[in-house]
């Protein structure tokens, strides 16, 4: 495996080893077992795949959230070393290779923007579209890979693709969760250990509520997740919402439900000062 910081140097050995199909996965970092799973899955569809590691300005909207993101760089490179061939490449650029100039770039999403983590999280997808078309850009990838952990964000890649008219193919991972049911983040190590113990709630609650569409109504259901999660007085939701998964519009009742899509309960929770984010599939009974 080869650890690249310039954008130029990369180009050039992406260049010379002309090998494809090339895959990417975009990463900010402090890597686990749901990133891994990425790039294993990378390994095995693509002879080269480019890993980058960059954690994003443009994308925080809480500054605190950006300051106190966990960059473990020594133990991410270990991690990949175990992983990667030889001629696999870890991109780990700093903010003047990505950003030499200001990016004032707007992009505009439809209803994505209106929705979940778009209303709670001003201009994160606006800055998750900047990092991804520079590095799409930078290295000119056929393959990316994404995660469903992030639903909302896959959403907003695969417009993004269709909008600018790229030629990558997007590939969809599931969601890789601790023993405890806990979705895997890279947060989840700021998380104080009696609320890491409790967190489990979340997958637990989302679990029972997928059972829950054939005897009950959605406001029954999204009543039910909050008082659940909310009990302990430890979490707070801060939204949860039943939304299909291509244009992730929230559904209110069973009726609005379409048989042709899929759907899928996400959810938001605050733990202390840590934001945590789920989603499940809903399966739509007939
Ligand atoms: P990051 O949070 O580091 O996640 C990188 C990729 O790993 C994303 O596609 C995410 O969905 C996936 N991922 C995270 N946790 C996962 C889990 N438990 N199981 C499966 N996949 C998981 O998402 C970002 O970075 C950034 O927004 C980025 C796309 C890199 C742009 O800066």
């Amino acid at each position: 495996m080869k650890m690249i910081k310039k954008v130029s140097e990369l180009q050039e050995i992406i260049k010379g080893l002309n090998m494809s199909p090339l895959g990417l996965v975009p990463t900010m970092g402090a890597l686990h077992k749901g990133h891994l799973s990425l790039v294993r899955n990378a390994i095995t569809e693509c002879p080269l795949i480019v890993v980058s590691i960059y954690v994003n300005p443009t994308q925080f909207n809480d500054k605190d959230d950006l300051r106190n993101y966990p960059r473990p760089i020594e133990t991410d490179i270990a991690n990949l070393n175990k992983v990667l061939r030889e001629n696999d490449i870890v991109f780990n650029p700093d903010d003047n290779e990505i950003y030499p100039v200001e990016d004032k770039r707007v992009f505009s999403f439809g209803n994505l923007d209106n929705v979940m983590e778009a209303l709670h999280r001003p201009g994160h997808f606006n800055g998750v579209a900047k990092v991804v078309t520079r590095l799409f850009d930078i290295i000119n990838p056929d393959v990316a890979f994404f995660g469903l952990k992030d639903l909302q964000q896959l959403a907003v890649i695969r417009e993004l693709v269709r909008q600018e008219g790229y030629r990558i193919r997007i590939v969809e991972n599931p969601i890789i969760r601790e023993s405890d049911g806990l979705a895997m983040s890279s947060r989840n190590t700021l998380l104080e250990p009696e609320l890491r113990k409790k967190a489990s709630i979340i997958y637990k609650t989302l679990s029972t509520a997928a059972g829950m569409l054939r005897k009950h109504d959605l406001p029954e259901i999204r009543e039910f997740v909050k008082k659940r999660i909310g009990k302990s007085g430890m979490f707070s939701v801060e939204y949860f919402e039943i939304a299909d998964e291509r244009e992730l519009i929230p559904v209110s009742s069973k009726s609005e439900i379409r048989k042709n899509r899929q759907y899928y309960g996400c959810i938001a929770v605050m733990a202390g000062k840590i934001r945590l984010i789920d989603n499940i599939e809903f399966p739509v009974v007939a």
